[in-house]
């Protein structure tokens, strides 16, 4: 009797954890649906701004390829152009300037077939260097790989990641050989154009490690930041990265998680390319000035 009380008390209770996590996400979902970009819907500022910062990235992400095409973006341009039309008068001018040297750069590239020249900032401190100077990296040195006593020693300093109650629910997979590779990236979207992976790393979140309706997103959190610690380790011991998105739905996670045998509790993070660079420039990808990050 006291074990069919016990049965009915956790089928009860995991009932109401279920349905409260279930009415959480649905919450997400919602206000997800009302600020996000819709592709037929007129932008706000933000979102357009968001659009132009994207539209540039391309642009500059294409210049940093060991290989770009040539000639290349014209539609990119075109709606870049529009974007400014639309939204130049209210996005920050610092924007304006990069798309504007963007558009050179591509012109540069397309019509004399040259690359644009290394920018970015001066770190002012040695602390400030590694913080400053890191940059996603699309062009590697074949055949440089980290050797495994590398590869632990840069895991190691990527765990020294906060993550809540030192959780550590962070997986990393390694993958050196090109076939596999490419048989994984084919659920990826943005690695089109690095044709050198000397390591590719699959980071993910071990789900089991948390609890209850208010943790429902805390994998993200923690399996990002473990991911930014993880770029700063791979720079610190002189390799450069790139990370590459695993922005999916569900059923494209299922496949990725098919085809790499990752157990159904793991939430996939991020791709993560390794390897030594080749000496192509990186994109110059600009920051914004704090002011349009800081609020008062
Ligand atoms: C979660 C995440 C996913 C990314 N995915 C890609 C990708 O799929 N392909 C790519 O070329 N770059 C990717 N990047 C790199 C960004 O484009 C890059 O971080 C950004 O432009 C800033 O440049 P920086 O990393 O050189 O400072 C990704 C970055 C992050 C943080």
């Amino acid at each position: 009797m006291r074990r069919l009380v016990l049965w009915v008390v956790a089928g009860v209770g995991s009932v109401l954890l279920g349905s409260s996590i279930v009415v959480e996400s649905l919450r997400d979902a919602f206000r997800r649906m009302r600020f996000f970009a819709h592709p037929h819907h007129q932008k706000n500022r933000i979102q357009g701004q968001a659009q132009l910062q994207k539209d540039v990235h391309l642009l500059e992400r294409a210049l940093s390829l060991p290989e770009p095409r040539r000639p290349f973006g014209a539609v990119v341009t075109q709606r870049i152009l529009q974007t400014i039309e639309d939204f130049g008068a209210v996005v920050p001018v610092e924007l304006l300037a990069q798309a504007e040297r963007a558009l050179e750069d591509r012109l540069q590239w397309n019509e004399h077939g040259i690359r644009p020249g290394p920018v970015g900032t001066k770190p002012e401190r040695e602390g400030e260097t590694i913080l400053s100077t890191r940059r996603s990296v699309r062009s590697f040195v074949e055949g440089e790989v980290p050797t495994a006593q590398e590869l632990e020693k840069i895991i190691e300093l990527a765990a020294w990641a906060p993550s809540v109650s030192n959780t550590q629910s962070w997986r990393v997979r390694q993958y050196r050989d090109p076939g596999k590779q490419d048989e994984l990236l084919a659920h990826q979207d943005g690695h089109v154009g690095i044709d050198v992976i000397p390591l590719l790393l699959l980071v993910s979140s071990d789900i089991r490690s948390f609890v209850g309706p208010h943790e429902r997103n805390q994998m993200w959190i923690d399996g990002g930041i473990f991911l930014q610690q993880l770029l700063l380790a791979i720079e610190s011991q002189g390799f450069a990265s790139c990370p590459m998105n695993f922005s999916a739905t569900n059923a494209q996670a299922n496949r990725l998680r098919k085809a790499a045998s990752i157990p159904a509790y793991e939430e996939i993070i991020c791709f993560v390319a390794l390897g030594r660079p080749s000496g192509i420039n990186p994109a110059d990808s600009p920051r914004l000035r704090p002011d349009n990050f800081l609020l008062d």
